[in-house]
């Protein structure tokens, strides 16, 4: 080839890559501050004003109720077993075929909203993978990151972070608890004391490449600069009042576990909607109202670690279970219930647009949800139901289509553990236990239906009691158990570890 020629490809080959770059071929995302981001989808419903959330400030003058004769004012919930034609469901195929889908598409359209129709692939690569320690038990570590193909939408990228702590001692492939939290390894291994030593030497010639700080290391000949980490499991899961921290318990029990990060996939806020997998597939423009919401769409990115999980011969992809905590415990939930491959899920202290009942009015109240700060989490049409004045007038949480309980039942017959702690040690009444147990009393008949067990008492929500503190109720395929710690689900992780492997890794 001649000059001439080399050159003119370089030339075509750049004005080529140049043309996939290009940003005046894509609009720019659409930048919101939250509170725009949350008038624009009042503007699309036609919702001239909401309702106020209840303080969570109990000497507040708003402070959200907390009598409990006042609690439950819908106590009709919507019958989990009742066709929309009236007709009784009386066997799984029922179940299955019609009440089931009914049931998904109104929480769909109306709580948590619906997955695009077409979501980019991911591709998960491993970019670190050694054996560490985690306490006393030498581990697999895998630092993942699953890319989401931007190639329609280049102006947002999205990367899945994920992290993967196996057993190293294990031949079998391991149940795993994938956790929603903080992505990283747990205890990267450091380098040796020769090798720091270099790495330091090397360092303060660098620094001393500057005379200011020449000058300061001078005076301190003997200092190393870099120290060795001593970081271990930073976040998610871990110990409270000086329990063995759960991700230990788990490799104890010879489980791995997956930290997914949920900010890597979706902010936790109404301005990052126009960002973020919702972001992307909606090209940077604002969510429609029944386009999904922040919980939902981390419960789509769990499903993606779990697409990756199913491809690595070290993990029993059929026993992988879903853990998270507080707005997490919401995701974990939402999570099991519209992803069948998840085999068990622990909740912890979900509370409202989680376990609870949405219409309890008990602590955090729908109108909270409908509110600027959180409203991200659901769908857009789930606004309307706080709405006080709106072209289709008023709407309140008794008109809800579904309740938690009907999303705890999408999750049966697989095993589903609900788990709070207690308010004196600060797990808020604001969470609302009570309205949590009665979701899961009233999802039990549908366990039944699938042939599983719930709880083992009755399924009237409007009558059954709360077990007293430590009280596991955990015979059933649907358990309960508040702890006595406060807002985290390790003191029940052991409960949650046996009552697995009772039901069924034996
Ligand atoms: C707030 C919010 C809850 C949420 C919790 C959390 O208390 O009202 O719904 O679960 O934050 O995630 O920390």
């Amino acid at each position: 080839m001649n000059r001439y020629l080399i050159s003119l490809f370089f030339i075509l080959l750049s004005s080529y890559a140049g043309a996939q770059i290009t940003p005046a071929k894509y609009q720019q995302p659409i930048t919101f501050t939250t509170v725009q981001d949350h008038q624009n989808m009042m503007d699309q419903l036609g919702i001239k004003s909401l309702r106020q959330g209840p303080s969570g400030n109990e000497s507040a003058p708003n402070h959200a109720n907390y009598d409990t004769s006042i609690a439950n004012p819908y106590p009709e919930l919507p019958d989990v077993l009742m066709l929309k034609n009236g007709k009784k469901v009386t066997t799984p195929e029922q179940w299955w075929k019609q009440r089931r889908p009914e049931i998904v598409e109104d929480m769909e359209r109306e709580v948590y909203g619906r997955l695009p129709k077409k979501i980019p692939p991911v591709t998960w690569k491993v970019e670190i993978q050694e054996r560490e320690f985690v306490g006393r038990f030498p581990v697999i570590a895998k630092q993942l990151v699953g890319h989401v193909d931007n190639s329609a939408y280049p102006m947002i990228d999205v990367n899945i972070k994920m992290t993967l702590v196996t057993p190293a001692n294990t031949e079998e492939p391991v149940p795993v608890l994938m956790m929603f939290g903080f992505s990283a390894l747990p205890a990267p291994v450091q380098p040796n004391t020769d090798d720091l030593n270099k790495i330091n030497t090397a360092f303060r010639e660098l620094l001393s490449r500057d005379p200011e700080i020449k000058a300061i290391l001078d005076k301190y000949p003997a200092y190393s600069p870099l120290v060795r980490s001593t970081t271990q499991f930073p976040f998610g899961g871990g110990a409270q009042g000086g329990e063995i921290p759960s991700n230990q318990q788990l490799l104890a029990a010879g489980w791995g576990y997956a930290m997914i990060d949920p900010s890597s996939i979706q902010a936790d806020n109404g301005a990052g909607l126009t960002r973020g997998i919702i972001g992307l597939v909606n090209k940077g423009q604002p969510r429609k109202p029944d386009d999904w919401g922040s919980l939902r769409a981390w419960a789509w990115g769990a499903a993606r670690g779990l697409d990756y999980l199913e491809t690595d011969p070290a993990i029993d992809s059929k026993h992988v279970g879903i853990e998270g905590v507080s707005r997490y415990g919401k995701a974990a939930l939402v999570t099991m219930a519209f992803e069948p491959r998840f085999a068990m899920v622990l909740v912890g202290s979900s509370g409202k647009g989680g376990a609870t009942l949405h219409r309890r009015v008990f602590g955090e109240a729908v109108e909270n949800l409908t509110g600027s700060g959180e409203y991200h989490w659901m769908a857009g049409n789930y606004m309307k139901y706080g709405a006080s004045e709106a072209k289709f007038g008023s709407m309140n949480a008794g008109n809800l289509p579904v309740d938690s309980h009907e999303l705890i039942a999408m999750c049966a017959p697989r095993l589903v553990f609900i788990s709070y702690g207690i308010p004196e040690k600060g797990d808020a009444k604001w969470l609302d236990h009570q309205g949590s147990y009665m979701a899961a009393i009233a999802a039990g008949s549908v366990f039944k239906l699938l042939g599983a067990k719930d709880l083992g008492v009755s399924n009237d929500y409007m009558k059954e009691k709360m077990p007293a503190v430590n009280v596991g109720m955990l015979e059933g395929e649907l358990a309960w158990r508040q702890h006595d710690g406060g807002h985290t689900d390790t003191p029940n992780i052991s409960h949650f570890i046996a009552w697995v492997k009772q039901k069924f890794l034996k």
